[in-house]
């Protein structure tokens, strides 16, 4: 069988996507699939292998639908806005061509933190009080710190810093309005960093992997998050009754969003219990990254997980 695997994209995400792609690649041509690589350049033209395809971004748009097209499935492993957030999913859905993963809504929804937190509130699982603020009004905006300030839209944690005084959130809402309109000012939650991944397979079946906890010395930032200083342990050392309320809580919100194939549902476990700090329906998937870490320990290899992923396709 023949699958696209689409990398790269126009976020900051862009080289995180290309390590990612490159990785899901890799491992269905280990599994016998055929293999077409598609690349999102940085200026939204795209390229099969090396080759560039059509003519700026909607010439290339069209003739990247010809390569997807001929494909059994579509596996667009592109991070962040223009990719995960459902843009690629709709032209996937409008194309008819069988695609890996989440669908317009789930992703849509899952990119945009603060309405990923209106639905979390529904479905009763907590996640840090917040605000949503306009980067048009961010001059004018005052708040007591220490909090952290998030583009509502983006990965990897860039544009994410703590503010612990006056100009530090000043510095932090301009820093994260280069990233979206958007912002979100978060109290700060004192917990354990935990990972949870939900894999929904062909016929329905939604299962999480065990935990995995990120230990750093800091904030899981985005250097800490591709430097290797990271530890991960998995599963992680917890007890019977944490581990069934994060994994309770991490398929409800699967299933809130209305996921497909797989998705990492990240908490911060606190004396209160679990805490959702967000979810990702396009995860970092090289071999290294946590993903596949949580899917070995359930005795699911890189390859077999890929594999599944592919046979849960949907039109
Ligand atoms: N946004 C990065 C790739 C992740 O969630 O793994
Ligand atoms: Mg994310």
């Amino acid at each position: 069988r023949r699958v696209a695997v689409i990398g790269g994209g126009e976020n900051a995400e862009h080289e995180v996507s290309l390590a990612t792609a490159a990785g899901i690649a890799g491992a269905l041509r280990r599994g016998g699939f055929d293999v077409d690589e598609l690349t999102i350049d940085r200026d939204g033209t795209w390229r099969r292998g090396t080759e560039v395809l059509g003519a700026r971004a909607a010439g290339s748009v069209a003739a990247a639908l010809g390569v997807m097209e001929r494909a059994d499935a579509v596996f667009p492993a592109v991070h962040g806005p223009r990719g995960e957030d459902g843009t690629l999913a709709a032209l996937c859905a409008l194309a008819h061509t069988p695609m890996v993963g989440s669908g317009v809504r789930a992703g849509a929804v899952g990119m945009d933190k603060w309405t990923t937190k209106l639905v979390a509130d529904a479905v009763g699982i907590r996640t840090a009080p917040a605000r949503l603020v306009d980067a048009a009004d961010i001059a004018d905006i005052e708040f007591e710190v220490p909090v952290v300030v998030k583009p509502a839209s983006a990965g990897s944690s860039h544009g994410v810093a703590l503010a612990r005084d006056a100009a530090g959130l000043r510095e932090a809402l301009r820093e994260a309005a280069r990233y979206d309109d958007r912002i979100l000012v978060e109290r700060l939650v004192a917990g354990r960093e935990i990972d949870l991944a939900v894999l929904r397979e062909a016929g329905g079946r939604r299962w999480a992997a065990p935990p995995l906890e990120i230990h750093t010395d800091g904030l899981f930032d985005t250097e800490t998050k591709y430097d290797g200083s990271a530890r991960f342990s998995v599963p992680a050392e917890i007890s019977d009754a944490e581990r069934e309320a994060l994994t309770g809580a991490a398929v409800r919100m699967f299933d809130a969003l209305g996921c497909a194939g797989l998705a990492r549902v990240d908490f911060f476990l606190t004396d209160q219990g679990p805490v959702l700090n967000e979810i990702n329906t396009m995860p970092g998937m090289t071999a290294e990254s946590q993903v596949p870490r949580m899917f070995a320990a359930a005795g699911l290899s890189y390859e077999e997980l890929v594999a599944r992923m592919v046979d849960a396709a949907t039109v």
